[in-house]
C-alpha cells in the first residue's frame, strides 16, 4: 500500500458531521427555511419565528439546520450582530434545563446547574438576552424525544416566544422525523404553534446520485471512483431515501478499495461495503442506553445468536434478562419497566417487536433484530462496555 497514493483527496468531506457547501435537491427547501428567518436576521428585536422541519432518516434535516445557522449569523452580522444560533440534539441534551444551560453558556453566562428552578433559569436567560440585546435561535434537533419524555416542553418552547413581547429574543426550529409528537400535545399548545412546517421527502436514487457525485468530487482524487460505484451506492440507499447511508457506503467502499491496493473504487467494493454496514443501525444509539436497556439487549442478542428462529418471545427475554442481572450482581427491573424498556428499544429501531399469530399459547410479543445481526450487536455492546 505504501507505493500507492491515497484515493482520497479530502476524506473529512465524507464524515457525517461535515457541512457541504453544495446541497443538490435541497435548494428550494433551504431557501424556504432561510426566508422564514429572514425577518429575524434583519430585525431581531421585533420578529421571532418558530418553524417545524421534518423528514425521514438522512433527508438532510440536521445539515439544513446547521447551514441555516451559518447563514443566519452571517446575515445578522450586517445588522449589528444580534443573533446567536445554537443547535442542540435533544437526545443528548435530554431536558429543557440542560438546553437552557447550554444556551446561557453559549451567550457567555454560566449559571449553577443546581439551585435554580426551571422558571428561574428561564427568566435569567430572557433577562440576559434582553440586556445583551441578543436574539437566541435554537434548533431543537430530534425534538420528539424531548416531547416524549416531557410533553409540556413543547408548550414551554412556544411560550418562551410569547412571554417576551416588548422585545423579541427567542426563535426556534423544531426538527423531527415525523410530526407524530405534535399530536401528543394539548390544544392550547397546538394553537400557539405556528404552522410553518417544511417537509422533506426521502431522496430518490437519481437525487442520491447527484448528492454522492458532489461529495465524491471533493472527497476523492479525480478518476478514482468508478461511475458505476456511485450509481450502485445511490441505488442501494434509495430503498431508504437516506443520504447518510449512501455516503457511508461510498466512504467505506473507498476504504476497502484502498486496503486492497485498488486504484479505483469499483462496484464490487460498494457491494462489500454494504455487507459490512447494516443500514440504519446507528451505533451511536447504543451510547444512550441505560444499564438495564443494555442488559436487556445482551439478553435478546445472546438468545437470538443461539437460536435458529428470527424471533424470541418476551417471556424468554425476561427470564434471560433476570438471569443476566443476577450473574452481574444487579437488581433486575420489574415486569412493567421491562416492558417499557422493550418498547423503547423498539421505538429506537434497535429491536423489532410483533404479536405472534394465534396458537402460540394465546398471543405473545415476539422480539427480533431487523437491522443488525445478533453477533454484530454483541460485539458492539462489548466495545461499549
Ligand atoms: N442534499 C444533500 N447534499 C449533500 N449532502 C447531503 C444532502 N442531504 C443530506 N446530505 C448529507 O447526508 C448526511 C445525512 O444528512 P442529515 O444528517 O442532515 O440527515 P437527517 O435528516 O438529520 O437524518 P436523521 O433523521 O437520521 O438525523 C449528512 O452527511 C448530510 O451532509
Ligand atoms: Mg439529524
Amino acid at each position: 500500500m505504501s507505493f500507492h497514493h491515497s484515493l482520497f483527496r479530502n476524506e473529512s468531506v465524507l464524515v457525517p458531521e461535515y457541512i457541504p457547501a453544495t446541497t443538490p435537491h435541497r435548494g428550494v427547501q433551504m431557501r424556504e427555511l432561510e426566508a422564514y428567518f429572514q425577518g429575524v436576521a434583519e430585525r431581531p428585536q421585533n420578529i421571532s419565528q418558530n418553524v417545524l422541519l421534518h423528514g425521514p432518516v438522512g433527508s438532510g434535516k440536521t445539515m439544513m439546520a446547521k447551514k441555516l445557522g451559518l447563514t443566519l449569523e452571517k446575515k445578522a452580522a450586517t445588522y449589528g450582530n444580534r443573533v446567536k444560533f445554537l443547535h442542540v440534539n435533544c437526545r443528548i441534551d435530554r431536558s429543557l434545563v440542560a438546553i437552557l444551560n447550554k444556551g446561557l453558556r453559549s451567550l457567555g453566562h454560566v449559571y449553577p446547574s443546581r439551585g435554580l428552578s426551571f422558571e428561574e433559569l428561564l427568566q435569567a436567560m430572557l433577562e440576559e438576552l434582553r440586556r445583551d440585546r441578543t436574539h437566541l435561535m435554537v434548533a431543537f434537533d430530534e425534538v420528539d424525544s424531548l416531547v416524549e419524555s416531557d410533553p409540556s416542553s413543547l408548550y414551554t418552547i412556544t411560550r418562551i416566544r410569547e412571554i417576551s413581547q416588548d422585545a423579541q429574543v427567542f426563535s426556534s426550529l423544531l426538527i423531527s422525523k415525523t410530526l407524530d409528537y405534535v399530536k401528543m400535545v394539548d390544544l392550547s399548545t397546538l394553537s400557539s404553534l405556528q404552522w410553518n412546517a417544511i417537509s422533506l421527502d426521502p431522496y430518490s436514487a437519481e437525487q442520491l446520485y447527484d448528492i454522492l457525485l458532489s461529495r465524491c468530487q471533493q472527497a476523492f482524487r479525480e478518476g478514482s471512483v468508478d461511475d458505476g460505484s456511485i450509481q450502485m451506492a445511490a441505488e442501494l440507499a434509495s430503498i431508504y431515501g437516506d443520504a447518510r447511508y449512501a455516503i457511508e457506503l461510498i466512504y467505506r467502499a473507498g476504504k476497502l478499495a484502498e486496503m486492497t491496493d485498488s486504484d479505483k473504487v469499483m462496484p464490487e467494493h460498494v457491494r462489500r461495503a454494504k455487507t459490512s454496514l447494516p443500514p440504519q443501525f446507528r451505533k451511536e444509539e447504543l451510547v444512550y442506553l441505560d444499564k438495564h436497556q443494555r442488559v436487556m439487549l445482551m439478553a435478546i442478542s445472546g438468545m437470538l445468536q443461539k437460536s435458529d428462529s428470527a424471533f424470541t418471545t418476551i417471556g424468554e427475554v425476561e427470564k434471560n434478562y433476570n438471569a443476566l442481572c443476577e450473574s452481574m450482581g444487579i437488581a433486575p427491573n420489574h415486569h412493567t419497566q421491562i416492558w417499557n424498556d422493550v418498547n423503547e428499544l423498539a421505538r429506537k429501531g434497535i429491536i423489532e417487536t410483533q404479536l405472534s399469530g394465534k396458537g402460540f399459547r394465546g398471543r405473545t410479543t415476539m422480539i427480533g433484530l431487523s437491522m443488525v445481526s445478533a453477533e454484530q450487536l454483541i460485539e458492539e455492546l462489548h466495545k461499549e462496555a
